[in-house]
């Protein structure tokens, strides 16, 4: 059996990133790909000169030619302009809804099979408008968003509760951004609501409530720090625990971006839901009951989504 292929459409800080765990997770050979000349074929050998000493022998090549990603199994979309100090996710709209109509091309032509996984922000109108213009069904085009979000939101529950991050579930759903939706009633530490655990007297609403705050803005926090762009160990790590799950069909529970036709009252969107991932691409969209409050922010951050494809018809009138 051949090895797998993984192309990843963006050869910067979440691209070289998610190279570079695929590599050492020998998930497959590599094809980076960006339009900048030189770039994704730097990274790419030194890269592969990571593989002597770690001991992995993907193959990892950059390129800077679509015709390169085809037959490509996974496909992982990072390609764009990240987010500068006091931009808001939004405020990228018009310029990466540009590059996934290339990106969408350049995949609807050379590798139409694949699973592709968009990180590009803002991401709940990204991944609407990649899947738009590339064609593919619906169930092989996700958003990374939930993934990270609820990692956010487990790191900060494990250091306020002083557990491992491993006996820490939680839960979000919703759009990327400051609309996202922490569920606290199902999120647990080793299966124990965080409800209880306030109840129990080892936390408080109030910082929950602010842990919830700082996950929602867990992605600003970065941009401040760095100044010169915004996260990408925690995403790229996300995108490949995505990757992972359709290559060996672990039919893994996980909140991402998908396609949600009725399910939770949304109709045709893009939204953060927890999916099965599998061999089958999205294989189930799980629903769970919301209490008003959440229902509430869940519907806040759907019309936000929507205002987002609003705005991107209006920009390209062939998405309209
Ligand atoms: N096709 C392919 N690559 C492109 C294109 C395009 N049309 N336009 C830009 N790129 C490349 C850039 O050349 C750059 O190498 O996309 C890469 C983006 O890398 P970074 O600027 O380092 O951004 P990164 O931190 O990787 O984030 C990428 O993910 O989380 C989101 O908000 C983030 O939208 C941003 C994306």
């Amino acid at each position: 059996m051949s090895r797998k292929k993984i192309a990843l459409i963006g050869a910067g800080n979440i691209g070289g990133t998610l190279a570079h765990l695929a590599a050492i997770k020998e998930l497959g050979d590599i094809v980076l790909f960006d339009v900048v000349e030189g770039v994704p074929q730097g990274k790419a050998l030194d890269l592969s000169q990571c593989g002597p000493i770690e001991g992995f022998d993907a193959k990892i090549t950059g390129t800077n030619d679509y015709a390169d990603i085809a037959g490509a199994d996974v496909i992982i979309v990072t390609a764009g302009v990240a987010r500068k100090p006091g931009m808001s996710r939004d405020d990228l709209l018009g310029i990466n809804l540009k590059v996934m109509k290339a990106v969408g091309e350049g995949i609807k032509a050379n590798a139409p099979d694949a699973f592709v996984i968009c990180i590009t922000n803002p991401l709940d109108a990204m991944v609407w408008a990649l899947r738009e213009f590339s064609g593919l069904p619906h169930n092989k085009v996700v958003g990374m968003a939930g993934v990270l979000d609820s990692a956010r939101f487990s790191h900060f529950l494990a250091e306020e509760f002083q557990v491992s991050v491993r006996d820490v579930n939680s839960f979000v759903l919703g759009g990327h951004g400051d609309t996202m939706v922490p569920v606290v009633e199902y999120s647990t530490v080793a299966g124990i609501p965080i409800p209880d655990l306030i109840e129990q007297g080892r936390s408080t609403k109030e910082r929950i409530d602010a842990i919830v705050q700082r996950t929602r803005s867990g992605g600003g926090e970065i941009v401040g720090l760095l100044k010169t762009g915004s996260a990408y160990y925690a995403p790229a790590t996300s995108g490949i625990a995505m990757a992972e799950a359709y290559l060996n069909d672990q039919k893994r529970l996980l909140p991402c971006a998908a396609y949600v036709e009725g399910k939770y009252g949304v109709d045709g969107l893009y939204v953060g839901v927890p999916v099965v991932i599998g061999a089958g691409g999205v294989e189930q969209i799980v629903e769970i009951k919301l209490d008003d409050e959440a229902k509430a922010n869940l519907q806040v951050s759907v019309d936000a989504v929507k205002e987002l494809l609003v705005a991107c018809k209006g920009i390209d009138p062939s998405l309209a």
